[in-house]
């Protein structure tokens, strides 16, 4: 996820920001830079790579003077990590300088917008919009510009701006990204991210969505988009640095599974435009529909396990043979595969070493191939026919969650995009599955704050263990696959997935006195037939926690113990369903005093094979 940081005061402004940049660094990025005001120009600085370079490149900030400036971490969503699309980015007049941290989903009508009126572009990215944007609307006040700029945006923004013509004072405007202002003495600053400001002031203002603030060394004042003053509480930071790197939150893991509203959030509501799904740079011509005639995803790991949850959904929708393939068994397996095959890759690290050989593969024989990929400029994304990003934003935890999460996210928006293509379902149910779709992000809110209370205690109960079983049926058994991945991984506790309807065929017999088995009933087609095999399961002494709806009494009756979810679209399910298994995985690790961020034996990203 990109950063920002901005400074205006007495001092040398570029080793301030250099120094913010660095403290940005955990949340991963691909280039960076910074612009400083001086002497009435702006002098901008940014390069491909890591900060060292930008130091190195301005005598870590000691070349580039001025006491007024901002800077970026970029990860890159629009456009491949370059230097041109490394921000700040300037307008065409060299009065204004922008960064940007966000999505402005709106930016490809804006831009044919200001290219017809004369303006160019430099860079493939969403954000040089806003700056010349900016750029039309000064008429000598900067605010005015930067409200008038702001309100033609859709998406989500952190702005930050400076104007040759206001040489001490920085604007920002903010919407759905973090914006926190730091107040110092004749000095202010302005980050993404607290971490970027804490060794400088722990004064602090939020900026709230649809709000902007004038930062000067004088003070800083906020307003909103009519203008008028806003009043502000400052909040006084009691954290220490590393705490604040991760947000306050005690590993990596629990942020980035807090994070997950708002990833799936920012991988859903882009692709939505007046009630149809659509893809940026993905489209499927009727023909082209017609000649496909199977889908074939593969992945490993838990992308593997999120394309067992796509399938269902898929075949459910439309009607269309889908098979799950793992990347390291499908690259031998002479794979039964053709120019009528839509080979749907799914890595969040866009570098996994069977994930790219299955790929390459599929692609000799004639696949034409979607990659559903986090990291844009992966080599996947590269080979790709079309990629769909998941903008889940850097996943440092080795143990994916929002990755996951926003895959799945795809796999939905795909299923219901090839389903109206297709025309095989009513229009009512299309409508209702792009409802159910938007209600995501909301639903794992709730699933993560109706349970946030009792993981905890229900860990503490589960941790001791030496195995742990979980069942479930269709769309449940997909998700128990991957929470059982989430508990092994980090736990080290021994957990294994099984279909409910195969216990009877063998594993039943392992089934003993205290044995824990988490079953999942959210698939309602099913309840029954896994509440009798709980009730079986009981039978022979098993502790059972049901994953269910909150107001299903049936299974709830039969648990020992409950995780409770809200109502949702059968469908879709796995997408909240996982969040509480992701939590309990964490809380039974933290009991164990795991090394949760970095499990054993185990790499973020699988680059050999
Ligand atoms: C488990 C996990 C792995 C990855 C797998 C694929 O928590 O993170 O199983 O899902 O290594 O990685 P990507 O998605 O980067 O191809």
């Amino acid at each position: 996820m990109c950063g920002i940081i901005g400074y205006t005061g007495t001092e040398q402004a570029a080793p301030i920001l250099l120094d913010g940049l660095r403290k940005l660094e955990y949340r991963g990025y691909d280039s960076a830079g910074i612009a400083v005001l001086y002497d009435n120009a702006l002098t901008v600085c940014k390069i491909t790579g890591r900060i060292a370079n930008l130091s190195e490149k301005t005598e870590d900030g000691k070349a580039t003077p001025g006491q007024v400036g901002i800077g970026h971490t970029r990860w890159a969503t629009h456009g491949a990590p370059t230097d041109e699309n490394a921000h700040p980015h300037k307008s065409n007049d060299g009065r204004f300088a922008v960064v940007h941290n966000g999505i402005i989903e709106n930016y490809q009508a804006l831009r044919a917008e200001l290219v017809e009126k004369g303006y160019t572009f430099e860079s493939e990215t969403d954000t040089e919009v806003v700056v010349h944007l900016i750029e039309m609307y000064y008429e000598g006040d900067v605010k005015n510009a930067v409200i008038r700029a702001s309100a033609r945006l859709r998406g989500s923004w952190a702005l930050g701006v400076l104007c040759t013509d206001c040489p001490d004072t920085v604007y920002v405007a903010r919407e759905a990204s973090p914006l926190i202002l730091g107040a110092g003495v004749g000095e202010n600053y302005f980050a993404s991210d607290i971490t970027a400001l804490v060794s400088y002031t722990r004064n602090v203002m939020y900026l709230d969505d649809g709000e902007f603030a004038a930062v000067s060394p004088a003070g800083i004042t906020i307003f909103d988009g009519t203008g008028r003053p806003v009043e502000k509480k400052l909040h006084r930071i009691t954290w220490d640095v590393a705490a604040a790197e991760k947000g306050g939150y005690e590993h990596f893991m629990l942020k980035e599974m807090m994070e997950q509203p708002r990833a799936t959030e920012a991988t859903i509501s882009p692709r939505i435009r007046d009630g149809e799904v659509f893809f940026e740079g993905f489209a499927l011509g009727e023909e082209e529909l017609r000649s496909i005639d199977k889908i074939v995803i593969t992945a490993c790991g838990s992308a593997y396990y999120a394309g067992c949850a796509g399938k269902i959904a898929i075949e459910r929708l439309c009607r269309i043979p889908v098979s799950v393939e793992l990347a390291s068994e499908l690259r031998y397996a002479d794979p039964l595969i053709d120019e009528h095959t839509l080979l749907v890759v799914l890595s969040q690290s866009g570098e996994t070493a069977d994930t790219i050989a299955a790929m390459k593969e599929c692609k000799a024989r004639g696949a034409r191939t979607v990659a559903v990929v986090n990291v844009v400029g992966s080599t996947v994304a590269a080979l790709a026919d079309h990629v769909i990003y998941t903008w889940a934003g850097p996943e440092i935890a080795v143990a994916t969650t929002k990755g996951y999460t926003t895959q799945l996210s795809v796999l939905y928006l795909l299923a219901t995009y090839l389903a109206g293509k297709k025309g095989s379902v009513p229009r009512e149910r299309y409508d209702a599955c792009v409802a159910a779709i938007r209600s995501i992000p909301k639903l794992i809110q709730e699933a993560i704050d109706l349970n946030a209370a009792a993981l905890p205690r229900l860990a503490r109960k589960y941790c001791d263990h030496a195995s742990m079983f979980y069942i479930g049926r269709n769309t449940d058994y997909a998700v128990s696959l991957e929470g059982a991945l989430k508990m092994k991984e980090i736990s080290y506790i021994h957990a294994e997935s099984y279909a409910a309807g195969e216990l009877k065929h063998g594993t039943i017999a392992l089934i003993e006195e205290g044995q824990p088995v988490v079953a999942l009933c959210c698939n309602e087609d099913v309840t029954e037939k896994t509440v009798s095999n709980i009730v079986e399961c009981k039978a022979r002494g098993a502790e059972v926690l049901a994953v269910t709806f909150r107001d299903n009494g049936r299974v709830i009756s039969q648990a020992d113990d409950v995780i409770a979810l809200p109502r949702m679209e059968t469908v879709f399910s796995p997408a909240v369903e996982i969040v509480p298994l992701q939590m309990l995985a964490y809380y039974v690790a933290r009991e164990r005093g795991c090394d949760i961020d970095k499990p054993k034996n185990l790499a973020k990203s699988v680059t050999v094979e």
